[in-house]
């Protein structure tokens, strides 16, 4: 495949090599490196031999001086909708981290940009690529009677630590639901459509020295077609669960996902263990394919399926959660 698209990756800390990796794998030029603390880019740089690949400390001057075709967000909550709207106004392609934001604000903010640009924002939701996640939601298609959802994971004091955007409303723009369970939010209302109404509880109970956002929640999402999938949520486990979501289907069939394999009515229908990952296996195997999907749709001049209307719905969710205090209360729009 020929390289079509200029990229630059921002933000060079755990996540990053995914992205360059499956920028280069899908053909695509990497053209630089953007991280406030230089040192780390470098590293970075070395790691996957990108040789003198140009490193900024300075978002700006990046966009700026390197013109890129598209960029790729992978900094810190607060930053991803100011640095996509910075690179919207140019008219350079977003792929963007989740969270896609973490206010309303912000949202309204990325409306603006998206309406104004010629470029298109993908959102990195790439559990929505799981082959067991697609799967489950053919299996589930117009049949779905009630859900459940769970993210049973350890996340310590020096996992919080180790960045001082972790753990805080301001930067992380909230705990476990906004950063490792957001995924599994997300695939629920795909899989079950999107809810109109929650009733969430969202609390501190093992790190309260340490962070000042929830590492537990619950929460009953009810949507607008009749069903009602539950959810919940922890960091506080003394080591990580496979993520589960299970489907009771109108037929009274179930269907259940643990991780990497999918069972119906407990039999196993395909575990797909035998993809190579990038990274931590919790983060999947589904970044290659939403990147190939991202460039190749970019290089046709089609739109990319998980835009902003699609990346929006699970903020929506998880700040519903947030404002819920145990009352029921309807998901902004
Ligand atoms: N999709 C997934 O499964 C997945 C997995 C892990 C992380 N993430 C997301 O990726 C993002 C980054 O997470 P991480 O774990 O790599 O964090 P990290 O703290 O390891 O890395 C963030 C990097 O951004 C840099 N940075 C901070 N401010 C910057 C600025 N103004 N300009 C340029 N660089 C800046 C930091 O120096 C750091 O190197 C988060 O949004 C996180 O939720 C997604």
């Amino acid at each position: 495949m020929s390289a079509l698209f200029r990229v630059a990756v921002v933000g060079c800390g755990a996540i990053c090599g995914n992205h360059i990796t499956a920028i280069s794998e899908a053909g695509q030029t990497l053209c630089a490196l953007c991280d406030i603390e230089h040192e780390q880019a470098q590293r970075v740089a070395v790691k996957f031999g990108l040789g003198n690949i140009p490193i900024y400390t300075d978002y700006q001057t990046l966009l700026d001086t390197e013109h890129p075709d598209a960029v790729h967000i992978c900094t810190p909550h607060d930053l991803h909708a100011p640095m996509t709207v910075m690179a919207l106004e140019q008219n350079i392609h977003v792929l963007c981290e989740k969270p896609l934001c973490i206010s309303l604000e912000q949202l309204h903010a990325l409306h603006v940009a998206v309406n104004n640009s010629k470029a298109q924002l993908g959102v990195c939701h790439q559990n929505r690529y799981e082959p067991n996640m697609l799967r489950l939601r053919e299996m589930a298609a117009g049949n779905v009677k009630a859900a459940f959802g769970s993210v049973v994971w350890h996340r310590d004091a020096a996992y919080y630590r180790s960045a001082a955007w972790r753990g805080t409303w301001e930067r992380e723009g909230g705990g476990v639901m906004i950063n490792q369970a957001l995924h599994t939010l997300d695939l629920m209302q795909w899989i079950c459509g999107c809810p109109s109404y929650v009733t969430a509880h969202v609390f501190n109970d093992s790190l309260q020295d340490v962070i000042e956002v929830e590492d537990t929640a619950s929460a009953c999402f009810e949507c607008d077609n009749g069903i009602r999938f539950h959810f919940f949520a922890t960091n506080a486990a003394i080591d990580n669960l496979p993520v589960q979501i299970r489907v009771q289907l109108r037929s009274g069939d179930l269907i259940e996902a643990q991780n990497q394999q999918l069972c119906f009515n407990h039999k196993e229908v395909s575990s797909y263990d035998h993809i190579p990952t990038v990274g931590k296996a919790v983060w999947g195997k589904g970044h290659r394919s939403l990147i190939r999907d991202f460039y190749s749709c970019l290089e046709e001049g089609m739109h990319f399926p998980i835009d902003l209307a699609e990346g929006e719905k699970v903020i929506r969710l998880i700040l519903a959660m947030y404002m819920s205090n145990g009352k029921r209360v309807a998901v902004p729009k």
